[in-house]
């Protein structure tokens, strides 16, 4: 079944520019695809069909554990998240019965009332970020797109701000510390120290004086005689914070470069704004922000469309290539916010799927609408070839996208 000889690479820099001829490429030649990951020259098997996808993301033959069921080669990699901090027991990693367990107490906070909650932060945080964004030597729509998540963020778990910013440059440090540094693994590590310890701040704060803010929610949170242990509220916070910020930033970059790309569906979104819910799952679907799920490991010997899986094998699901199948949507490259069709994977599948899916849709459905009405003639700062995708094998992540807002050349 595999053609590795011939198959084009994942990631490499080729592919971070261009995912989708690569994915498209798989799904025709090789659907369960044996490579070899480049950090630890892992080998791992990739999925890019959307039913293969699918089945994979609820597949109990499956954990999401790689301390625990890993190959050799990937415990040896350092691609295990989180070292030896408690970071690294994080729900993301966890099994049932315990990511059961963690998942239903923490998900009991995410109710539809709260969720009403959040609509007045988020639309003030958009209308400070576009006076910012308005008021920029160089604007660029990336910095609008990161203010969002990370003050909606800090503001909905209830942390100060200036605190709130060291927790922000020690995830920074965490999740881009340079490979090439000797003493790149202590200072990763030491950085997730520090979020713990902003965490369990946070946590004493908030125990103290406890709010409506969801901090105190999952304090609070009970299931019987159950409720969250110290450390997996610290965990909890930490866990909000990295997967919401820089997956919703991203999300709220690719929609705008999508739109200008398209720009007869930016003007349907201006003209019908009743299409916008509809819209935010086409963003999701066309250049959602994860490019593949977390890493899911064999627990057994098995087998896939023909390809043996030996345990401890790591398996990816390619969870854009899924959202780009030409079995489920008509011109899957095209951005069409009127499209029907299957749900789309962006937002995961199964078990472990997007707790915060709700917040993610509100910030991008307030923010993107907002961006187009405030600045109709916006359009690229630069030749549409100086827009690059940073190279990153789990985020699908503009750094830049510089702007004219004016569309005149100034203002
Ligand atoms: C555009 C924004 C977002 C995208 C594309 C996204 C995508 C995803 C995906 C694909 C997963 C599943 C990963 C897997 O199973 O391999 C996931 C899980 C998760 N997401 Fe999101 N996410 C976004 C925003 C957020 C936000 C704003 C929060 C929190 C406020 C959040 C919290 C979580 C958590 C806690 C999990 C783990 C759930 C579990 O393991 O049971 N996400 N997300």
């Amino acid at each position: 079944m595999t053609t590795a000889q011939e198959a084009p690479a994942l990631f490499d820099s080729a592919y971070y520019q261009d995912p989708y001829s690569v994915y498209d490429w798989l799904r025709v030649n090789s659907p369960v695809h044996s490579f070899r990951f480049p950090v630890g020259d892992v080998p791992m098997v990739f999925l890019s069909r959307y039913e293969d996808v699918k089945s994979l993301m609820s597949d109990q033959r499956f954990s999401n554990d790689g301390a625990l069921w890993g190959s050799e080669e990937f415990k040896k990699s350092g691609m295990i998240f989180g070292g030896d901090t408690l970071i690294g027991r994080i729900l993301t990693v966890l099994d049932p019965p315990d990511h059961t367990r963690v998942r239903k107490l923490a998900m009991g906070a995410f109710t539809p009332r709260r969720a009403a909650l959040w609509k007045e932060p988020v639309d003030r945080i958009v209308n400070e970020a576009l006076d910012e964004l308005a008021k920029s030597e160089n604007p660029d729509v990336m910095d609008f797109a990161g203010k969002i998540p990370a003050d909606v963020t800090g503001e909905i778990l209830g942390f100060p701000l200036d605190r709130f910013r060291d927790m922000l440059h020690a995830i920074e440090r965490a999740f881009h510390a340079d490979p090439e540094n000797p003493n790149n693994a202590a200072e990763v590590d030491a950085a997730f120290e520090e979020i713990v310890t902003y965490g369990r701040e946070l946590i004493v704060e908030k125990r103290k004086n406890p709010g409506e803010d969801l901090t105190s929610v999952f304090i609070q949170a009970r299931d019987g005689e159950d409720r969250l242990t110290e450390d997996e509220l610290v965990s909890m916070v930490a866990l909000m914070i990295m997967a919401g910020i820089d997956t919703t930033r991203n999300l709220i970059g690719s929609a705008v470069l999508g739109l200008l790309d398209h720009p007869d569906q930016q003007r349907l979104l201006v003209e019908k704004p009743e299409l916008t819910p509809g819209a935010v799952e086409e963003f999701l679907r066309y250049d959602g922000a994860f490019c593949v799920g977390l890493f899911r490991l064999a627990k057994e010997d098995l087998e896939l469309g023909g390809v043996a899986i030996p345990a401890g094998t790591p398996v990816v699901a390619g969870l854009q290539s899924a959202n780009h199948d030409p079995e489920q949507y008509l011109n899957p490259r095209s951005l069409d916010i009127t499209r029907q069709g299957p749900r789309h994977l962006a937002l995961g599948h199964g078990l472990h799927n997007c707790m915060g899916a709700a917040l993610a849709r509100l910030e991008t459905g307030i923010a993107v609408p907002a961006l187009l009405n405030r600045f109709p003639k916006m359009r690229l700062a630069v030749p549409r070839e100086e827009i690059h995708f940073e190279d990153n094998w789990l985020l699908r992540s503009l750094p830049h996208l510089p702007v004219d807002l004016y569309g005149t050349g100034g203002r």
